[in-house]
């Protein structure tokens, strides 16, 4: 029973889908048996492509599956809290992407599904399972360069310029960069200063007139430790990220011409968006570039929608390299080396399979995720009163979390004082 794959169902084929399909077809431990989706188009393709699985036209009807044992909630995100207090009664364990909910309320009613359904709740907020996000933690926690001092991430990318559905442009239902993109930054700057945060003072920016939704946020929080942490993104894809690193460039999935010709159709509303965005799910020719193609190959990392994330310490700093990460300590920079990707969409699905299978704790829970969600949501707050936020909803990372996902270092190698990286 312990090496039998996960059933898993995959509710709301999208773009965000097209992203976890790869893994979730590699992981030995993934049996991916079912998708729901409302468009036909898109279940046509999951159908062609996945010709053993069982296909539904809707959440309600997968979770009536006997066979399903878990789902991957990819729908768009005002369906995330009602979808998972579906399956969960439903008897599935549930895997909600990002942002868990629209508000904490929701958030509290997941929880309690799940828990009165004895059915498990990761909140997949994707990018702080990645590798380099864990060593980073687990480089603190061990003390090799002291005391954490502080913690700071910085993004620019196109994430405004990327093509988006009705629900995406509306604030009202969880649209824009507040709550599609801190889960990934709070979240990560929560697992490495270990969880719980006292307070926020943020501010979100919206100055595209194409864009009806916050497309910029930065905040500053205090961890109840002392540890001050910035987190930053701004998504309208003129600057990236990408460019400050010498390894880096200003082409992610647009080059720098692609996204003003991109813009400038949507200032003139010439932009053929719903066929973009279906380009980028299952079977269009943007899944298969991006998410199927080279861009699926491991290269060295650059900036993404995480950005750069700078950990500072009594006795030295840590930065994602190439490779893995930059330790810089007193006694010379070191590249600590991983093994291959951040593989952090790989991360959430063991996770799933640990705690369904091995009944390993979850760490990235429904409680933990609200401690992200709450954060995400003061930063709106903060924007309209102007006002730090304290905060009521944060928790610890469990014990257990760096010894149940360890990171494998191949080579810890010093880098020369010119930094140049190849
Ligand atoms: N973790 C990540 O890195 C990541 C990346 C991208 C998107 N996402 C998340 O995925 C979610 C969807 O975003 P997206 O970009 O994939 O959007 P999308 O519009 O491409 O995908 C949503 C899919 O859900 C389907 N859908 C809509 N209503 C439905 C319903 N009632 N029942 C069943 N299916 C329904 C749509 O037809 C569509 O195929 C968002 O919550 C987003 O935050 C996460």
């Amino acid at each position: 029973m312990a090496d039998t794959p996960v059933k898993l169902g995959v509710i709301g084929i999208g773009v965000g889908a097209a992203e976890m399909l790869p893994p979730m077809e590699a992981a030995e431990y993934i049996d991916l048996f079912a998708g729901a989706d409302i468009n036909p188009d898109v279940r046509q393709r999951f159908g062609e492509r996945y010709t053993e699985a069982r296909l539904f036209e809707s959440a309600e009807a997968l979770v009536k599956d006997p066979d399903v044992e878990a789902v991957w909630i990819s729908t768009p995100n005002m369906y995330h809290a009602p979808m998972t207090i579906l399956a969960a009664e439903h008897g599935k364990h549930v895997v909600v992407e990002k942002p868990m909910a629209l508000n904490m309320k929701q958030a509290e009613e997941m929880v309690e599904a799940c828990n009165r359904n004895g059915v498990h709740l990761i909140a997949g907020h994707t990018q702080s399972f990645g590798a380099h996000v864990r060593l980073m933690r687990q480089i603190v926690n061990s003390g090799r360069i002291g005391k954490l001092g502080a913690i700071n991430a910085i993004a620019y990318t196109d994430w405004m310029i990327r093509p988006r559905t009705w629900e995406e442009l509306d604030p009202e239902q969880g649209g824009g960069m507040v709550y599609r993109q801190t889960p990934h930054q709070i979240d990560t700057i929560r697992s490495i200063g270990g969880g719980k945060i006292r307070n926020v003072r943020g501010m979100a920016g919206q100055w595209m007139d194409t864009r009806p939704i916050p497309g910029y946020y930065s905040a500053f929080m205090e961890f109840e430790s002392g540890v001050p942490a910035v987190a930053i993104h701004n998504g309208y894809g003129y600057f990236l990220g990408s460019e400050l690193v010498p390894w880096g460039d200003a082409n992610t999935r647009y080059t720098p011409a692609e996204r003003n010709e991109l813009k400038r159709q949507m200032r003139e509303g010439t932009r053929p968006e719903t066929e973009e965005k279906l380009s980028l799910r299952i079977g269009g020719e943007g899944e298969r570039l991006i998410f199927r193609g080279e861009m699926r190959e491991v290269k060295p990392w650059k900036p993404n929608d995480l950005g750069i994330v700078i950990v500072s310490c009594e006795r030295g700093e840590i930065r994602q390299s190439p490779r893995g990460i930059f330790l810089y300590e007193d006694s010379g920079v070191k590249e600590l080396v991983l093994d291959g990707r951040p593989q952090a969409r790989d991360a959430e699905l063991k996770e799933l399979y640990n705690a369904v299978r091995l009944n390993k704790p979850v760490f990235h829970s429904g409680e933990w995720g609200m401690g992200t969600l709450e954060v995400g949501l003061a930063i709106t707050e903060s924007t309209k009163t102007h006002k730090q936020i304290e905060l009521t909803h944060q928790v610890e990372m469990a014990a257990g979390y760096d010894e149940t996902y360890p990171v494998e270092v191949i080579e810890e190698r010093v880098v020369d004082d010119t930094m140049v990286i190849v």
